[in-house]
């Protein structure tokens, strides 16, 4: 399958087209950003790790029932996908108390939630991705009931595997962001999961295990990564 015209060139990822009009290959980059884009850099091999990590996720999300964009791994940095048009939604799952939830309500992190919290942000950078609820995703027609009902239904299942994967590789699951996508009228899982769009915190030591090392420059992230891919592929 070869890459043609570039379609897309997010702040991790450029996204091309192929000769079938169904199918795009992902490309990932090693550069990050944060605090919608105003700190940049790179993590080096970050591009190859989360390719890897969330064509492994995927792939295991399928077989429990989670439609998704992955379609093969081509290489260490590319991916073939189903082409979709992303919902301007990011749905947030939290387990445990941080980042902006902690800031937001002035709870600890670390703190344990009474119940599981999913919460949408509207993907609009001018915006600053705000937080926002179903009754405002219907009114500006992004979604449907129906779409969100099973973007909800399908969050949560991505959220009791991803608990439990994590878990094996001794990786404690506090919070993760996911986008879903519209092919052929359905609802599929899409971009990906990887330490750049979840919170992992090792569970013996409560270090932090993802992005939050390269937003706060906690220093040691590219090894992070790297340590965070080495366990997840040793522990699949
Ligand atoms: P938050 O606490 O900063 O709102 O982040 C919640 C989760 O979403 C966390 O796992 C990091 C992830 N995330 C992204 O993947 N992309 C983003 O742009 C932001 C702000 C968070």
């Amino acid at each position: 399958m070869q890459k043609l015209e570039q379609l897309y060139e997010g702040k991790a990822k450029k996204v091309f087209k192929t000769d079938d009009p169904k199918l795009y290959i992902v490309d990932y980059k090693d550069d990050a950003t944060a605090f919608n884009g105003e700190k940049k850099g790179t993590i080096a091999s970050k591009g190859v790790v989360n390719n890897k990590m969330s064509a492994i996720i995927f792939k295991q999300l399928e077989e429990r029932g989670v439609p998704t964009h992955l379609v093969k791994l081509l290489s260490d940095r590319e991916t073939l996908v189903k082409a979709v048009r992303i919902l301007p939604l990011e749905v947030i799952i939290r387990n445990v108390a941080a980042g902006s939830f902690s800031q937001r309500y002035g709870v600890e992190e670390g703190t344990e939630l009474a119940k599981t919290v999913l919460e949408f942000s509207y993907k609009n950078d001018a915006l600053g991705d705000p937080l926002i609820n179903d009754d405002h995703i219907l009114a500006l027609r992004l979604a449907t009931q129906e779409q969100l009902d099973t973007v909800r239904k399908y969050a949560f299942m991505v959220n009791d595997f991803l608990k439990e994967f994590f878990l094996k590789s001794d990786l404690r699951l506090i919070d993760f962001k996911i986008e879903f996508g519209e092919c052929d009228g359905e609802i599929i899982l899409a971009d990906e999961i990887s330490p750049d769009t979840c919170r992992l915190w090792d569970v013996h030591t409560g270090e932090k295990m993802d992005k939050d090392r390269f937003r706060r420059d906690l220093g040691n992230v590219e090894e992070t990564y790297r340590e965070v891919l080495k366990r997840v592929e040793e522990h699949q």
